[in-house]
């Protein structure tokens, strides 16, 4: 049996877990959640890495993870090439904006993207972006839209600002770019609003998010490594961990996933 470890901000990560827990059934995950930290967006890049280096340390010191999906676009974002340099034995699978196949579904290649400042600002989004527009045969428009607290009114399950939030950056983005018929999800808080968020952007809209993708690539990478430890693969509970409130994450685990696990704080 292989223990992966699952970390984000918060409990944004959780619909990351959701796709894992159903691509990888017989797994050991230990999932993570930093949400005395939370939210990641808005910090600078450097907290950011430290914060995503000294959890890796700690899921590898204590927990002995096979592999780390860092199931947060932010802190892929900023620290993924960083934690791959410092843990270069370690399977890392991060979490980026699905732009790629947001260009492959969008039948007009007008596409929003919505995510943190942080994600959004990075050199790697903008990267893949510009890789994008340059190999693809037709124009591609990407209009970008930073959500600053919306990832933070999860995190608390706050249901107004969740709304007005959402009705603000959609309306942002269609004001941007009338034509947008496909909406990223790009960062991992935002599935577990995306009913409201495809409410207010229509039924024309396609919305894409990366859980499945992410939860096939870790599959991929698993079956890479060599068979170690015990050969159990009966089903076990994910381990929750959080650096804030541990009832906070376990009622998120339970109101999304519908997992009847308590859970521990992440340091003690
Ligand atoms: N869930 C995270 C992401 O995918 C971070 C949200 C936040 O902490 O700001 O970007």
């Amino acid at each position: 049996m292989k223990t992966v470890g699952v970390f984000d901000s918060g409990v944004g990560g959780l619909s990351v877990l959701r796709a894992l827990l159903a691509e990888l059934p017989g797994t050991r995950f230990v999932y993570a959640a930093d949400s005395a930290y939370a939210p990641y967006g808005e910090r600078t890049a450097q907290d950011v890495s430290q914060r995503t280096e000294r959890i890796t340390a700690l899921l590898r010191e204590r927990h002995g993870i096979d592999a780390l999906v860092v199931a947060c676009n932010t802190a892929t974002a900023h620290a993924i090439n960083e934690l791959r340099q410092h843990h270069p034995d370690l399977p890392i699978i991060g979490v980026e904006p699905a732009l790629k196949p947001a260009a492959a579904l969008s039948r007009n290649g007008h596409i929003g993207v919505l995510a943190t400042r942080g994600t959004l600002g990075s050199a790697r989004v903008a990267a893949l972006r510009d890789r994008l527009v340059e190999a693809s045969p037709r124009p591609l428009h990407f209009s970008f839209q930073p959500c600053d607290g919306l990832a933070g009114a999860i995190e608390r399950h706050d249901l107004p600002t969740i709304q007005n939030l959402s009705e603000r950056y959609v309306q942002a983005l269609q004001q941007a770019d009338a034509a947008i018929d496909t909406v990223v999800l790009g960062c991992t808080h935002y599935p577990f609003v995306q009913d409201q968020l495809a409410a207010l952007c229509g039924a024309d809209v396609t919305l894409v998010d990366t859980g499945v993708a992410v939860a096939r690539r870790t599959r991929e990478v698993l079956a890479t490594l060599p068979a170690t430890g015990s050969s159990n693969t009966a089903d076990e509970a994910p381990l929750l961990l959080s650096s804030g409130p541990p009832e906070a994450l376990a009622q998120a685990a339970q109101r999304w996933l519908g997992l009847g696990v308590s859970a521990s704080p992440l340091f003690d």
